[in-house]
């Protein structure tokens, strides 16, 4: 019954996930072939800078869609092989997305400054730190250590997807109260890190009670 529930999660999991993800890659292929309806904010005369947010946009959306699938208990028993190589592609999308990411605010900043140049670089470093370490205790044959890193990037990996689930319900129950264009309000604050933050202390404490 357990694995059963399992994966019924997170197949409904990833179909909740779909709509951000189709949005994120139509995003990030627009940009690349210059073709997003109207100039947006986001793109800039710098090509490096583009191309970096525009391919983790595409890579993002990959890992987000796709990590649910690596944690169904059948796929994993029955498919090690589909496993491995899935999992290959997601670490090396993940890497993608994060220093896509972290190249973008380097070269250009966030629209929010400061504090979400900091939540979001934050981010960005403990989705790519996470990454190394689930496939580096994968391929020394570390298993224990290799599932609890690939518990922190499987909610990492969730995180984008959060930051708009969370905003999505905020602005239903409240009308965007304390939350502005320039993500400069309170809620705007919190969410820089709200996103990612309080889900990866779950994992520590889930982690910690299990061992
Ligand atoms: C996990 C998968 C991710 C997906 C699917 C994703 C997707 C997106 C999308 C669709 C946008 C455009 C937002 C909009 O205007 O609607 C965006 C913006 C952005 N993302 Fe990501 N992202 C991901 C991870 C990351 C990571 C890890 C970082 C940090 C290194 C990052 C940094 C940024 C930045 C800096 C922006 C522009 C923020 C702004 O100034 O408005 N993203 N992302």
């Amino acid at each position: 019954m357990r694995p059963f529930l399992q994966t019924s999660s997170l197949v409904l999991l990833a179909l909740l996930i779909v709509p951000f993800a189709l949005y994120a890659i139509d995003f990030g292929q627009s940009g690349l072939r210059d073709a997003l309806p109207e100039p947006h904010y986001i793109q800039s005369e710098n090509t490096v800078a583009n191309v970096s947010v525009f391919v983790h946009m595409a890579t993002g959306a990959a890992i987000t869609a796709l990590v649910p699938f690596q944690l169904v208990p059948a796929i994993r028993r029955r498919w090690p092989a589909l496993h491995r190589w899935s999992g290959r592609l997601i670490i090396v999308a993940g890497v993608a997305t994060a220093v896509g990411g972290l190249v973008y605010i380097a070269l250009r900043g966030t629209i929010g400054g400061t504090p979400m140049d900091i939540g979001f670089s934050l981010y960005g470093v403990l989705l790519l730190g996470t990454a190394l370490q689930t496939i580096r205790h994968a391929r020394a044959g570390r298993f224990v250590d290799h599932n609890a890193w690939a518990l922190r990037f499987f909610w990492l990996a969730l995180g984008s997807w959060f930051y708009r689930v969370h905003y999505g319900l905020w602005y239903l129950a409240t009308d965007g109260l304390w939350s502005n264009p320039q993500f400069t309000g309170g809620f705007d604050l919190v969410q820089n890190f709200a996103f990612f933050l309080p889900y990866l202390l779950g994992v520590e404490i889930y982690l910690r009670r299990r061992r």
